[in-house]
């Protein structure tokens, strides 16, 4: 057998065990089993490319630098890996993207380079002898166009994940115009690249499209990022998918379309949870009209302390806990665990609703609370729990922010209007846990703040859930 058909059958081998990753990822009981899979489909996939890179004569230097290139991508992946908060994990992952980007145009400028633009032309004159130097030519503009937009777009979430840039949505006059012109010059430049290539259509693709993804993640405001970072994974697997065309690589082509069509079907649920239409977060915020997001008065807010909470939760008969990003950021979620065991041994009821995008990662809350030991069956998503905070005497709000915010229901002008919230103001008494008055990831103020059953607990959430705890545990069980 010889090499080249040894990897051939790795890399079937490669994509069963990408497919099952997929499979097992789906389902917090098998996701530990699923990432395993994927781990050894990765791993299954790098030593078949590189004994097939080492068979193909790429000389001493060659293997040199595959050696070197390997060696340092793995020493920073594990560095990074090791290093990243789980708060900070979409914004590493929207880079990672963007390292994917661009090694899809890298491979189609190299794929040009290697046939189009070679002066020798040995290699455009065979294609052109199998009629498919057109086809490769599509190949090539099509994969650094996608490559592109994947990398600006990737870099641009990143600075909004990360804090660097604002995340509210740039507003470009006629911005839907932008991106229609990008689009139909993309198609007369692949056109014309076709029929005679040379350099300057390519170079003019490319530039197209950094310009494009910058301006599609850039037009796209805070609240919507969660669907901008699926929408980005899935772009870049179509342009590890184009990449795979001008490879040859069949392994390339089988992930990156799996990538690409799972992270396009996340986006789709995800903008179903939000309310958002598909179409015009693809299209970058098309048609989407924001407003300028609460700069008005609100009135007076009211404070409480950790002693009147705890008073409050021990008369309670049901409590209601809604987590959200500043949870994460305060670890809150072991004190958060050992509160609600306390309140239940004690006879209160105590749930958790979970809104589909609270933190910053698809699952964030579900994952913290899992890992705190939080019983499964006491949590529970927003459509499961929305109709229960009526009747509920306590809520407490630990850190979520816009995904608590009635300004969504309420203020067709807000640019969270239309997305589904949790509406914690109907509940008794509501307790919100944060360390200012400040806005949430969206950028607008949360009128629930200023409610009349509303009242601020201010502080990091895990020193204040800590001193609850302490209240609480103080306090002798009523008999
Ligand atoms: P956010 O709206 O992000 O608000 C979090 C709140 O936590 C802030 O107002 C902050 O107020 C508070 N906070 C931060 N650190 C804290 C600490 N140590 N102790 C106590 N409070 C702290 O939260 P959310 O309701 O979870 O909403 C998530 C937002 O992120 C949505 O807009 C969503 O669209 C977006 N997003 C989500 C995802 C996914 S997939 N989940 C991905 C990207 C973006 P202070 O600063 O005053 O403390």
């Amino acid at each position: 057998m010889t090499v080249e058909t040894a990897a051939q059958g790795a890399y079937i081998v490669a994509a069963l065990l990408f497919i099952l990753a997929l499979a097992g990822l789906s389902r917090h009981e098998t996701a530990r089993s699923g990432n395993a899979l994927g781990i050894a489909g990765m791993a299954v996939a790098l030593i078949a490319t590189i004994a097939l890179a080492v068979t193909r004569d790429i000389g001493t230097t060659g293997l040199g630098l595959l050696v070197a290139a390997t060696l340092i991508g793995a020493a920073i992946g594990l560095h990074r890996a090791a290093r990243v908060e789980m708060t900070g994990m979409p914004e590493l992952i929207a880079l990672l993207h963007s390292f994917v980007g661009l090694a899809a145009v890298l491979v189609g400028w190299n794929g040009y380079l290697h046939v189009e633009g070679d002066p020798d032309g040995t290699e455009a004159a065979l294609l052109a002898g199998r009629d498919m130097l057109g086809i490769h030519g599509a190949e090539v503009v099509i994969g650094v166009f996608i490559g592109a937009v994947t990398f600006t777009g990737s870099i641009v979430a990143f600075l909004k994940l990360s804090g660097r840039v604002r995340s509210s949505p740039l507003m470009l006059p006629g911005k839907n115009a932008l991106n229609i012109g990008a689009l139909v010059v993309f198609v007369a430049l692949t056109a014309w690249f076709v029929v005679a290539p040379s350099l300057w259509p390519l170079v003019a693709a490319t530039v197209v499209a950094l310009a494009l993804g910058w301006h599609l993640v850039a037009s796209i405001g805070g609240g919507d990022m969660p669907v901008v970072v699926s929408m980005l994974n899935s772009y870049s697997g179509w342009a590890a998918a184009a990449a795979g065309f001008l490879l040859e690589n069949d392994l390339l082509i089988v992930t990156g379309a799996l990538v690409g069509s799972s992270g396009a079907y996340l986006s789709f649920i995800m903008c179903k949870a939000m309310n958002r239409s598909f179409l015009s977060v693809i299209a970058g915020g098309f048609g989407i009209e924001a407003g300028p997001g609460g700069s008005e008065d609100h009135g007076e807010h009211r404070e409480i302390t950790a002693s009147g909470v705890a008073d409050l939760l021990l008369t309670a008969e049901s409590v209601i806990i809604t987590p959200g990003y500043g949870m994460a950021v305060a670890q809150a979620q072991h004190g958060v665990a050992a509160l609600t065991s306390l309140l239940r041994e004690r006879g209160v009821t105590v749930r958790f609703g979970i809104h589909p995008v609270a933190g910053r990662l698809p699952g964030h809350m579900n994952v913290l609370l899992a890992e705190a030991h939080v019983p499964y069956d006491i949590v529970l998503e927003l459509d499961e729990i929305n109709d229960d905070f009526a009747g509920t005497s306590v809520v407490l709000v630990i850190g979520a922010n816009d995904t608590v915010n009635p300004a969504a229901l309420d203020d067709p002008s807000s640019p969270i209007a239309g997305m589904p919230v949790l509406t914690v103001w109907e509940a008794g008494e509501v307790i919100v846990f944060k360390r200012s008055m400040a806005a949430g990831y969206a950028g607008v103020q949360n009128p629930l703040f200023f409610r009349e059953n509303t009242a601020m607990l201010f502080g990091d959430a895990k020193e204040r859930v800590d001193d609850i705890l302490r209240e609480v545990s103080a306090t002798a069980p009523a008999s």
